[in-house]
């Protein structure tokens, strides 16, 4: 089969490799699109835990299960699949536990025309989704669900920040906020994004990017519940706009660290700041009964062969998307 395949530091490659197959408990899907994630971009830029070259990245993919395993259910084939990416959760909904994983590293991803992944990660398509769109859901709906849902636990009658629109986890939040009813707002470094976003049904939005941006957005606030990924210096704005007694949950570090906490902020205000990563398999079945039950549907920024795998890496690292990139197979 064909593949996209890291082949060493800063080398995205289309390659021909063995088929995979079905081992006990496990099925083979025929992928139809699969989704990039900025963890694909960060294995192939050698800024990610246990790197292996060659390797094929991918989290995310959508298509038909061409087969299954010794002790795997054979009514799976033939059927219509999305794949959680995330593996061996463990018993606590607190946190995972020390098996888990994520598709796409260590085990071989979606970049591909085929992937073998455990049974009992498939879960059926949403109907209402094109495979395209299926294929954007998993990473980023789940860890934006977990962050909003199940730390943030927003509630009714909140305000929400969700940062950096552009993002694919972004926008799952702020369509996970709206449609909830809560109102939202964004920051972006782009005018346009702002714009997109407001027309998906964000109240407003900031730049991040112009100095003194926070104080100038404080009309705005302040806000229940912030979400955000890129934390680096700008986090210290976020303190800012926080409500007290409010809730910043972040699942990334785009900007890196941050370099200076201001501790007697968050504890005077009353902050609670949680981290957040992926999700459990309850918050899985709960996002995508959300998503199924809302009529939501991805943002997708462009669809691209999987012969231009290397162009989606390359756009993903200037910054330009808009919702998901996904690669049609
Ligand atoms: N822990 C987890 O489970 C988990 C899961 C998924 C992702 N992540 C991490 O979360 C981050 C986002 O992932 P993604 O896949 O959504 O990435 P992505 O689609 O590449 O989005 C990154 C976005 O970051 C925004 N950004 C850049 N600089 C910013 C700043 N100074 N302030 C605010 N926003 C800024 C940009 O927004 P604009 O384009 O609007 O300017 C950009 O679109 C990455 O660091 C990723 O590794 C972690």
């Amino acid at each position: 089969m064909r593949a996209l395949r890291i082949e060493s530091i800063g080398k995205v490659a289309l390659a021909e490799v063995p088929d995979p197959v079905a081992g006990p408990g496990e099925a083979v899907v025929e992928l139809k699109a699969a989704a990039l994630n900025r963890r694909d971009l960060w294995i192939k830029l050698g800024q990610y835990a246990g790197l292996r070259f060659p390797c094929i990245p991918g989290s995310d993919g959508a298509g038909v299960v061409a087969s299954v395993g010794a002790g795997a259910d054979a009514s799976w084939v033939g059927r219509q699949v999305v794949i959680n990416p995330s593996f061996d959760w463990g018993p606590g909904e607190g946190a995972q536990g020390p098996d888990f994983s994520i598709l796409g590293l260590p085990r071989d991803g979606t970049l591909a025309e085929r992937v073998a992944v455990p049974a009992q990660q498939l879960f059926p398509k949403p109907a209402h989704l094109t495979m395209e769109e299926a294929a954007a859901v998993p990473l980023s709906g789940l860890t934006a669900w977990r962050a909003l849902m199940s730390r943030a636990r927003l509630a009714p009658g909140e305000r929400v920040l969700v940062t950096g629109i552009g993002g694919g986890v972004a926008l799952f939040a702020l369509q996970f906020a709206v449609a909830c009813g809560n109102e939202t707002w964004v920051s972006s470094g782009s005018d346009e994004k702002i714009a997109r976003a407001v027309r998906l049904g964000a109240r407003g939005g900031f730049r991040y990017d112009r100095d003194g941006w926070a104080a100038a957005s404080k009309e705005s606030g302040p806000f229940d519940v912030i979400i955000d990924s890129a934390g680096g210096a700008g986090f210290g704005s976020l303190l800012e706009l926080a409500r007290p007694g409010g809730r910043i949950a972040f699942f990334g570090a785009t900007r890196g660290s941050v370099p200076e906490l201001a501790l007697r902020r968050v504890f005077w205000k009353q902050l609670s700041l949680l981290g957040s990563t992926m999700g459990s398999p309850a918050d899985w079945s709960a996002m995508m009964a959300f998503v199924a039950g809302h009529g939501i549907k991805p943002v997708v920024s462009e669809v691209l062969s999987l012969e231009r795998g290397a162009e989606a890496f390359d756009h993903m690292e200037r910054g330009g998307q808009f919702g998901k990139i996904v690669i049609r197979m």
